[in-house]
């Protein structure tokens, strides 16, 4: 279903990996991310107008250093290697790599040959992100250097005829100030790209896609009503209308409003969509049970049963449809492992619906493409846009037993936290933010009396990965209107503070 434009990103094991195969795509060229060990043959399967080598923890002389195979430099493909990608490249093609004294890291001052198509329109100096110890100290045959720093020799280097470049730096990171257009240039100026990856064309080719997969069968969607499975169900619907069933399981931990968003959003959209109520299941599962992870997983489970009980009402299914996204499914080049995302998402439910295939039609799209199609598809804006929240819900943000008071408290006091934040236009810069229930009371005075009650605690965090985050630095004067609004218009809270740990050593959620 893709388009003929592929680019492969060969990853030796870097830490922007991802983020090279984002800017490739962000320049609308589709890319595919592969571990270098299998690239050649993905190279001869797929036929690739371009292919791009990431950088990677090793030095080349290494003996357990990933290498690559000659031939991929004799396949007549353009070749754009990145720092280890480029001294790999160098390596293998009969030039020398050595080892500096000291690390060249950082914004450095570079002079560039501006004949070269790769600079094209860049000025003679510019700055770009350094990070490595081996340097390329001589390039091999046929190649001509054409960048360099103070320390660095070999800053960038060609070889027109065949069509191979390198790059010592990080062109994919902001830092590298004209990253975007070198990788343009590549791209577009050596490839031959004409920039066909656009959601558009995505839901187009997606949608023939999955109707010719599915015919007259039935699919099954388990909607929570984040951004995956919402823009999943939105594009499988338009593709195959009533033969798609939606579950939602409304499991009563949602935030304020949200269930009927999400109903709202799906009901009259041509899929047939079944909202379960099932609030009082679960509320009386959890009494009495403060454990963190106990409730996880009495959730997960109750969860499974009512999607059970659902699927069997409907009868025979042929595929279970799943929004499952790219970084989930990329291979790390640095190993076998897949990249795991740590968390469990509600997602994962082949095994108790019997179903002949699977459909994941997000399953090559960025987090910021999902958000793009979700929008090209017509979705609101505040499903497209909304931000991560945990399969257990408020669960896991009231602190120790769960209450439907508690719970109470808590969605009035998050929905007043989220409208301010948004009010201060700062919805989009910090990437998560909720407010959290603590079991912890405390003394205060409302008017003439003395109250006992709880305190509600803040969490906002910028990160692009949620493994590590910072504390969001909200204005004093946005937590002061946020403070007074919610003391005074929820009952039971008399005191509020901010969280200002980042993660590590704390995690984002607080239980
Ligand atoms: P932590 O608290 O581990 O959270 O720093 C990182 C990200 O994962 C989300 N999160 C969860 N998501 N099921 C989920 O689907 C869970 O049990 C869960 N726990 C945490 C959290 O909201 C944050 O975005």
């Amino acid at each position: 279903m893709e388009s003929k434009e592929l680019v492969i990103v060969v990853d030796f094991g870097g830490q922007y990996n991802q983020l090279i195969a984002r800017r490739v795509r962000e320049n609308h060229v589709y890319c595919e991310v592969y571990p270098y060990d299998k690239a050649l043959a993905k190279i001869k399967e797929l036929q690739p107008i371009g292919i791009i080598f990431t950088g990677g923890p090793n030095s080349v002389y290494e003996e357990k250093a990933p290498r690559i195979e000659k031939e991929i430099f004799e396949l007549g493909i353009p070749v754009l290697g990145l720092c280890y990608g480029m001294q790999i490249m160098a390596h293998t093609l009969g030039g020398s790599v050595k080892s500096a004294d000291h690390r060249e890291f950082g914004k450095t001052p570079t002079i560039v040959d501006t004949n070269s198509v790769l600079f094209k329109g860049l000025s003679k100096e510019e700055i770009v992100w350094m990070s490595h110890v081996d340097y390329v100290a001589s390039v091999p045959e046929g190649f001509t250097v054409i960048a360099h720093t103070d320390n660095c020799p070999v800053a960038a280097m060609q070889n027109v005829d065949r069509k191979l470049y390198a790059m010592q730096y990080h062109p994919e990171v902001l830092h590298t100030e004209h990253g975007k257009e070198m990788l343009h240039n590549f791209l577009y100026g050596v490839c031959g790209c004409t920039g066909s990856w656009t959601m558009a064309n995505y839901a187009k080719t997606a949608i023939a896609s999955i109707r010719k997969t599915v015919g007259t069968g039935k699919v099954v969607l388990a909607l929570s009503g984040g951004v995956d499975s919402s823009v999943a169900a939105a594009l499988i619907s338009k593709a195959i209308g009533s033969q798609l069933t939606c579950i939602f399981v409304d499991h009563g931990l949602m935030r304020k409003n949200e269930g009927d968003e999400v109903e709202a959003a799906f009901k009259d959209s041509g899929m047939n969509f079944i909202r379960v109520d099932a609030a009082d299941r679960f509320l009386g599962k959890l009494a009495g049970v403060s454990e963190p992870e106990k409730k996880r997983k009495i959730i997960g489970e109750e969860f499974i049963r009512v999607f059970e009980e659902e699927g069997r009402k409907i009868g025979s299914v042929d595929f279970l449809a799943q929004g499952t996204i790219y970084p989930d499914v990329i291979e790390s080049g640095a190993g076998d492992a897949a990249v795991i995302k740590s968390h469990h998402n509600v997602g994962g439910l082949p095994a108790v619906v019997d179903f002949k295939g699977l459909i994941e039609p997000l399953r090559n799209l960025f987090k910021d493409e999902v958000r793009e199609l979700g929008a090209e598809l017509g979705l609101a804006n505040y499903l497209v846009w909304r931000q991560p929240f945990p399969g257990p819900g408020l669960a896991i943000r009231v602190m120790g037993e769960i209450t439907k008071e508690k719970l109470d408290i808590l969605r009035d006091a998050d929905a007043i936290f989220r409208q301010e934040i948004a009010n201060a236009g700062l919805d989009r810069s910090i990437n998560q933010y909720f407010a959290v229930l603590t079991s912890t009371q405390t003394v205060g005075v409302m008017g003439d009396f003395r109250t006992y009650d709880y305190t509600l605690a803040l969490r906002g965090v910028t990160t692009t990965d949620f493994m590590t985050a910072d504390w969001a630095r909200i204005p004093y004067d946005v937590l002061d209107t946020i403070s007074s609004r919610i003391v005074n218009e929820v009952d039971h809270i008399n005191r509020i503070v901010y969280d200002i740990t980042s993660k590590p050593p704390a995690t984002i959620e607080w239980e």
